[in-house]
């Protein structure tokens, strides 16, 4: 074993000049390169040495290694500052964040109603916002007398009130079924209207979904369950009630409740397709039956969400709004 030698590279490791990082990758490359590194020259040469000094030389060299490994990390961190210098950045200058949007919850219900049924086959159409009275009262069994008008007083956007803002999405049904034929299974969700002050419960614009499905033979037990997977689906494990109600456009129709801490709360409504509202549309009555459902979403995600007032959904308060993950 030379320790000569060995001890002459150990002073040049304590002695080498390094002021810049130029210093330094020379520095590195002398005792650490791969092909000429003093270091790996050494080592190579452990197979000359006789076997009962081996250990011990391997040792010396190892911790010649090391001293390299700590002149080097020193350098770097008495000059971290420098690095700057050189390649022109502050690494003291807090990092850019871009902000990372999040959705709005009434979307997030919104896409997962629209997972859930195209996960039993439903196809999804957007309706039309404005809407012309047939397809929103009319054909769906509202004549103009009908009292159930002025619960859904809206927007009109004629003096004849012909063109109106849509009250409800159940115009969607009519819109679909005047063009396709039988069976479809279909979901629509958007905006509806009506002239109603702005309160914590209300406002006179809201969000609803609607679905109906018509095929030979679908009847009220197919209705029921459909409504139990998209009220399973949201709220989990919940009692529901069906409370006989009234429709213009349905019949039997029912209202549908559920055991919300510890109440009854309505949260939709349904029925068998009327064979009124399919003549209107020209389907047979005869040979097809259906079923449609509608519900407000805002209402959902107020139960969702915990929350007491729907104004808040269009307050557009980002403290609000950045809390919903599409998890829930
Ligand atoms: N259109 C009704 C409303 O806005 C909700 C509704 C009830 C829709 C029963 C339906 C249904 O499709 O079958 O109050």
């Amino acid at each position: 074993m030379d320790d000569n030698r060995i001890a002459l590279i150990k002073e040049e490791i304590k002695h080498y000049n390094i002021h810049t990082f130029n210093d330094l990758e020379k520095f590195r490359i002398k005792f650490l390169g791969r092909k000429q590194g003093l270091i790996n020259i050494l080592l190579k040469n452990i197979k000359n040495i006789p076997i009962e000094n081996k250990k011990i030389y391997g040792k010396i060299i190892n911790g010649l290694k090391k001293k390299v490994q700590e002149k080097i990390k020193n350098f770097c961190s008495n000059n971290y500052l420098n690095v700057s210098k050189m390649v022109d950045i502050d690494p003291t200058i807090p990092g850019k964040f871009s902000e990372i949007g999040s959705m709005h919850p009434l979307s997030i219900i919104k896409y997962k109603i629209i997972d859930m049924f195209m996960n039993i086959g439903y196809s999804y159409v957007d309706g039309l916002e404005i809407e012309d009275d047939w397809h929103n009262f009319t054909a769906l069994n509202i004549p103009v007398s009908h009292p159930s008008r002025d619960i859904q007083d809206t927007f009109f956007l004629c003096k004849d009130k012909s063109i109106l803002l849509r009250t409800h999405t159940s115009s969607v049904q009519i819109r679909y079924m005047k063009n396709h034929i039988p069976p479809f299974r279909v979901l629509s969700i958007g905006k509806v209207y009506r002239n109603e002050t702005i309160s914590s419960r209300s406002n006179f614009m809201f969000h609803q979904a609607e679905g109906f499905y018509i095929d030979k033979k679908v009847s009220f037990s197919d209705l029921k369950q459909t409504v139990h997977y998209l009220i399973h689906s949201l709220f989990g494990k919940v009692k529901i009630r069906f409370r006989p109600s009234y429709f213009p456009f349905t019949v039997p129709s029912a209202e549908i409740d559920i055991l919300y801490n510890n109440d009854w709360l309505e949260i939709m409504g349904c029925g068998m397709i009327d064979p009124i509202v399919l003549k209107n549309v020209d389907i047979n009555s005869e040979i097809y039956t259906g079923f449609a459902f509608g519900v407000g979403i805002e209402r959902l995600a107020l139960m969702i969400y915990n929350l007491k007032d729907i104004r808040i959904y269009f307050e557009n308060d980002i403290r609000f709004l950045k809390q919903f993950t599409s998890e829930f």
